[in-house]
């Protein structure tokens, strides 16, 4: 794991002094709200619906157990005792005091840790594949990237003000766990010939107007890596939209100057700033990856893993979902669900980070992951330990057997927290969750995304979701928009609407009739609601949603 130079220590300290003094004017009333809402936004301090709000990077989602236990004593002393992770390898704050907050970015900096450039128009949070380093068929560890570009984007002084927030995510898996086609930049690890690179795609984004990205280079060296992504970022920085804050971001920059035209002027700027690199990123780029060295994984990893298996119905049940492969022979990647039926979408509580730490720091090389889907992973788990790790996450209440499964569901804060929302996504998440456990018909479904925002803004992805839903505000009356066919994987595709949305109280029932349709037609288990979707098209899900009256008098 990357652990913080000393120029990283004391560039942090010199940032939380600094708000120190911002925070006591705004305070003693020397400066207003107004005068200090870029200088808190620059710290990652929101105001939301009811309070503060301290958004925490988790850069590519890694943390070791000390992290994770700061996040808890952090959530207990100045918070409501738990903590709420985003899509966004985040941990967001929902209630600090804001003359608490230079003490919680002090405690944050003694773990290595900030909130630097997690909110205002800059290079938010870099973020990755949560298996990152583990999973079997990996070409490359994308998280050395990650960490360089974060040191090359930490500060930058010519993207502090772009037109709008950038967003870069990368993988270095086929799979694409990091859902880097919805990114400003997404970077996708390959080798060409023994060299290490990237394929670079730009231009993608959710939102109101949600994009794709398309591809910018088939293949960048890494060694070109930081060169060309500052041309890109720069060429975004001139000819973005500084009008108009809804056509602000890259993914309209591209649509409408054209991709071709893009990249004919990236290639310039790449030209023109590529010997001002002079290979130091490359020095940086050696130095971060010793750093990411996998742990020494042990020989006899497995013990009595299937043994317990074929013994213990509960325990295969959970390790059938929640596990997935390991690079290393007898090793498990184990993410445990934030999602226990009934409970918010990404809520930790501190006691639950504590147990976490705990287990990451006994049995799993003291690494832990948080995943874009809200979960937190133990990326190097040895099998023989799984059933110990089981007793105590059952002890917990966090052994739920759902990853990936309909009540393994992205929410968004929606009108819970959030100033913006239009409607509200935890209930709604929390209801389908409970229908469904409630059915029994989990397991049967099978693997399925549902992806839940409370407004235009997407940051519950919903546009990406197998299911999407989208809370709008319909005169007063919250509404919710269904998508269909969503993905987010390599080959992404944003989800089509259905037709009319849903009230409130309709909602649920909707979300089931879609998936009785989709246990009607399938063609048996095998056939996901995906790979349904994908055969079938639109329209039976749509004679299943709409065939019912009540449906139509509440359409909005
Ligand atoms: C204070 C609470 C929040 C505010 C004010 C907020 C605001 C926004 C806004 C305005 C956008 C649209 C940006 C644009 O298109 O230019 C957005 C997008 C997004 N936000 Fe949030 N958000 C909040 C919380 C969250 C949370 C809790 C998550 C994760 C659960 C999240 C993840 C995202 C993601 C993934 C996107 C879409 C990315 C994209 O368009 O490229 N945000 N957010
Ligand atoms: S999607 Fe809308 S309601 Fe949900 S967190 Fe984002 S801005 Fe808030």
């Amino acid at each position: 794991m990357y652990r913080y130079s000393e120029f990283d220590e004391s560039f942090v300290r010199s940032r939380v002094a600094q708000f120190r003094g911002q925070v006591a004017r705004r305070i003693d009333g020397s400066l207003t709200e107004d005068e200090f809402k870029p200088l808190r936004l620059m710290n990652g301090l929101y105001l939301q619906l009811h309070a503060y709000m301290l958004r925490v990077a988790i850069p590519y989602g890694t943390l070791d157990s000390a992290q994770m236990r700061q996040l808890a004593m952090i959530a207990d002393r100045w918070d409501k005792g738990y903590g709420h992770f985003t899509t966004r390898q985040n941990i967001q704050f929902n209630w600090p005091k804001l003359a608490d907050v230079p003490d919680m970015l002090d405690a944050l900096a003694d773990v290595g840790m900030h909130a630097i450039q997690t909110s205002g128009n800059t290079i938010r949070n870099v973020t990755a594949d949560h298996f990152a380093g583990a999973a079997a068929g990996e070409v490359a560890d994308p998280r050395p990237v990650a960490e360089l570009i974060r040191q090359w984007s930490t500060d930058h002084p010519e993207f502090q003000f772009l037109p709008r927030k950038f967003k870069v995510a990368v993988t270095g898996h086929p799979d694409d766990r990091a859902v880097t086609a919805a990114h400003d930049i997404g970077l996708r690890l390959v080798e060409r010939a023994g060299v290490p690179g990237a394929t670079v795609l730009v231009g993608g984004g959710l939102g109101r107007t949600p994009m794709i990205g398309k591809v910018l280079a088939d293949f960048v060296p890494l060694a070109d890596l930081l060169p060309y992504l500052e041309a890109v970022v720069a060429v975004y920085n001139l000819l973005g939209r500084r009008d108009n804050k809804y056509k602000a971001r890259i993914k309209i920059t591209v649509h409408e100057t054209g991709i071709e035209e893009i990249r004919a002027q990236v290639e310039a700027e790449f030209a023109a700033r590529k010997p001002l690199f002079s290979g130091v990123d490359q020095e940086m780029l050696a130095a971060i990856t010793a750093q990411f060295a996998p742990p020494v994984f042990e020989p006899e990893a497995e013990g009595d893993y299937e043994t317990w298996r074929a013994a213990d119905p509960v325990f295969r049940a959970f390790t059938d979902t929640n596990v997935t492969a390991h690079r290393a022979p007898g090793y498990a990647i184990l993410t445990v669900s934030l999602k226990a039926h009934g409970a918010t979408p990404g809520d930790c509580s501190s006691a639950q980070m504590r147990v976490l730490a705990d287990l990451a720091e006994r049995y799993a090389h003291d690494e832990l992951r948080i995943s874009h889907e809200q979960n937190v992973i133990l990326p190097h788990l040895p099998k023989r330990h799984l059933k110990a790790v089981h007793d105590a996450l059952l002890a917990a209440g966090l052994a739920t057997a759902n990853v990936g499964l309909v009540s393994d569901i992205i929410a968004c804060p929606g009108m819970d927290y959030c100033a913006l929302a239009t409607a509200r996504s935890i209930p709604v998440a929390q209801g389908i969750a409970l229908r469904f456990e409630e059915l029994r018909l989990e397991h049967e479904i099978g693997p399925l995304k549902i992806k839940i925002s409370g407004c235009i803004n997407a940051c519950g992805h919903h546009h990406v979701g197998h299911i999407g839903i989208l809370g709008l505000d319909r005169a007063g009356v919250e509404s919710y928009q269904i998508t269909l066919g969503g993905d987010g994987g390599p080959d992404a595709v944003i989800g089509e609407r259905t037709g009319p949305g849903f009230a409130y109280d309709q909602i649920i029932p909707a979300i089931e009739r879609i998936l009785r349709a989709y246990l009607a037609l399938r063609e048996g288990r095998h056939e996901t609601f995906l790979d349904a979707w994908r055969r079938l098209g639109m329209e039976p899900f749509k004679a299943a949603l709409y065939d019912k009256e009540e449906a139509r008098a509440d359409a909005a």
